[in-house]
């Protein structure tokens, strides 16, 4: 029997970036999308239940954020991630990646330095650079198979080049690390003794995969309250990022007000009726719907590490933690960058992220999204173990 994530949904004609601008970004016909991140999966039935009792009232007017949407944010934080969080704290954006470059330029100067984990999400090199700021790479370390963070490389860079502020992954996109509260509180202690301002990006949080468990950057230190901003969405655990809606969770009352008073002038505040429906129903019905589609990319992660090492050994994975994202080294293909890009294109007829994007560190990686039916995977392996062995 088909389980509730294997059907095939016809996105034609909805403006879906990853079904119907595939062939205009990578200039091939045919492909099996499996890049932009989201799901090929339909929303638990509650938000979806609940956008059309919204739809139905017909009347969609300026909307403003309601005390219980604040309630299910805390809610959820809490029983999902065991954090307490005050609901004071929360803000509104419209999206991480705005929330981002809207904390670079609260919290920094132009020339200021900016510390990254590369290979990372490619909005934290822009984020820096699109407003003057430098950033300082601190690579990870891809040990036995595993990516590391380099705690001394941190400290060093911290010290060295003054660095005003860290932006963390946290679980890490695209390496599906689900960082460790060890890990976390030797972080913290860099940051603390360098001073850094630290914005966390944990979109992924809700996406960690059995066994692991995602802690929340405050959990693990709650002494940077002071100094960290906290960046959480529903849209990649829920399936809607469309619906353009994520949370600021910012402790210190100064650094909060900084950043709405830049919110306010930018008139980033308004949020729309569908969003605050969807975001209300997921956090409060959302719990069920997300186990299973949490098993359901496990799954899928391990048929994709088992489908490289019987079939296409020349490929590995690492195998991700949490996110819905597969960390795939092509680097024994031989291939220069551009040429595994185009490999994978003409040859393999698969759009997959090309690691190099993630800065230079991912040269010879691919990324695949692994939230889509089982049988899109079975097709892109196929595909791509056909092109491999006629290489
Ligand atoms: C680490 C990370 N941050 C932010 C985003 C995007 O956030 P938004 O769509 O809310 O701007 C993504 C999407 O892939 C991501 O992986």
């Amino acid at each position: 029997m088909k389980g509730d994530f294997d059907g095939i949904i016809d996105m034609t004609g909805t403006g879906s970036v990853k079904w119907e601008l595939t062939q205009k970004v990578f200039g091939e016909e045919s492909l099996t999308p499996m890049w932009v991140a989201d799901m090929d999966f339909r929303g638990p039935q509650a938000v979806i239940d609940a956008l059309k009792r919204r739809a139905e009232l017909g009347v969609y007017g300026y909307t403003f954020r309601p005390a219980h949407l604040n309630e299910a944010v805390a809610g959820w934080m809490e029983r999902r991630h065991g954090w307490r969080v005050d609901q004071e704290w929360i803000c509104f954006s419209p999206g991480v990646v705005t929330a981002l470059n809207a904390c670079v330029q609260v919290y920094t100067e132009p020339g200021d330095r900016v510390i990254i984990q590369p290979p990372v999400y490619p909005p934290f090199f822009k984020s820096v650079q699109d407003h003057g700021r430098e950033p300082v790479m601190n690579p990870l370390k891809l040990v036995d198979g595993k990516y590391e963070m380099d705690f001394e490389d941190l400290a060093a860079k911290a010290e060295t080049s003054r660095a005003k502020m860290l932006l963390l992954c946290n679980p890490h996109n695209p390496v599906g690390r689900v960082w460790t509260r060890g890990e976390l509180e030797k972080l913290a202690a860099i940051c603390e003794r360098f001073g850094l301002i630290v914005v966390a990006d944990e979109i992924h949080a809700d996406l960690a995969l059995n066994p692991h468990r995602h802690t929340p950057l405050l959990v693990a230190a709650p002494q940077l309250a002071g100094r960290t901003i906290v960046c959480m969405a529903p849209s990649k655990t829920f399936n809607m990022a469309g619906l353009a809606m994520s949370f600021v969770l910012i402790p210190d009352p100064e650094q909060r007000k900084a950043f709405q008073t830049f919110m306010e002038k930018a008139h980033l505040t308004a949020i729309n009726p569908f969003s605050l429906t969807a975001a209300d129903a997921a956090y409060r019905h959302g719990d069920e719907w997300l186990d299973r589609v949490l098993a359901y990319i496990k799954g899928n992660a391990e048929y994709l590490r088992d489908f490289l090492t019987r079939r296409i050994p020349r490929l590995s994975m690492v195998m991700p933690e949490g996110t819905y994202m597969a960390w795939i080294d092509c680097r024994p293909l031989g291939l220069a960058p551009d040429e595994l890009k185009a490999f994978m294109v003409s040859k393999a007829k698969v759009a997959l992220n090309e690691g190099k994007g993630f800065g230079e560190e991912g040269a010879g990686f691919m990324r695949m999204n692994l939230a889509a039916p089982r049988s899109v995977l079975e097709e892109a392996l196929a595909k791509i173990e056909a092109a491999v062995n006629a290489l």
